[in-house]
């Protein structure tokens, strides 16, 4: 692409506001308002969040997860625990968590501290997984290096061949709660005047403020 092209992109935002005495007093009240509209609104995968972790030399990795439960204990999301991520939550449990909206001009970002949920956790949501997926946790040694497309395929089948429709809940996958203690809440607006609400939790109450765009 051109530089010129590429440098010009850019939109400006005016869809909506937010101010310090229209926010929920709690973040997670905040978070389960903005989370409804993204979903009533149509957002495209709107439980999609990218997931940064540090790694025992100290590089930060990011990817994408998905959310699949949140309440006041917490965030949680599945994966494979022998996976790089898993390693790096091993040595560094403070992780950073990211939604991106695009459709709502809304950003949220979300700091704390990543923890395995419980054994029982994890067998109720492996439970509710298609059989497809509950057949390539198994299949899928994740992110180690395979030969090719077809080794990953037969490897699919064999599994679907040893289980059937019983599937046990691998060992090497479950869930992580990720407990929060920083929010921030990005909305558009023009200019680049952007709002900004933070929410810090200091000595078990959450702290208000407003941040410069
Ligand atoms: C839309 C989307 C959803 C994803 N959801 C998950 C997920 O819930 N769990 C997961 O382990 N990987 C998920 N992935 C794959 C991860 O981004 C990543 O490739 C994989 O977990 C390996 O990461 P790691 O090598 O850093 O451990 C998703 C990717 C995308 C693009």
């Amino acid at each position: 692409m051109e530089q010129g092209r590429l440098a010009s992109l850019r939109r400006e935002y005016g869809l909506d506001e937010l101010s310090e005495s229209e926010v929920a007093a709690d973040p997670i009240a905040q978070f389960q308002s903005w989370f409804h509209e993204a979903l009533a609104r149509g957002c495209q995968d709107p439980n999609a969040m990218v997931l940064s972790t540090v790694s025992a030399e100290g590089r930060v990795h990011s990817r994408v997860v998905l959310l699949k439960n949140f309440d006041y204990g917490g965030f949680v999301f599945y994966t494979n625990y022998e996976s790089p991520k898993a390693r790096d939550m091993e040595k560094h449990t403070q992780v950073a968590l990211l939604f991106f909206w695009p459709e709502l001009e809304r950003q949220v970002r979300i700091e704390g501290i990543a923890e395995k949920v419980s054994a029982l956790e994890s067998n109720e949501y492996f439970e509710t997984r298609p059989l497809e997926a509950k057949w390539s946790a198994w299949a899928s040694a994740q992110s180690e290096v395979i030969p090719s497309r077809q080794y990953l395929e037969k490897k699919f089948m064999e599994i679907k061949e040893k289980f059937g429709e019983k599937v046990p809940r691998p060992d090497f996958w479950g869930g992580y709660r990720v407990r929060p203690d920083y929010f921030e809440f990005w909305q558009g607006r023009p200019n680049r005047l952007h709002d900004r609400i933070a929410y810090k939790l200091c000595q078990g109450a959450w702290q208000i403020q407003r941040l410069s765009p």
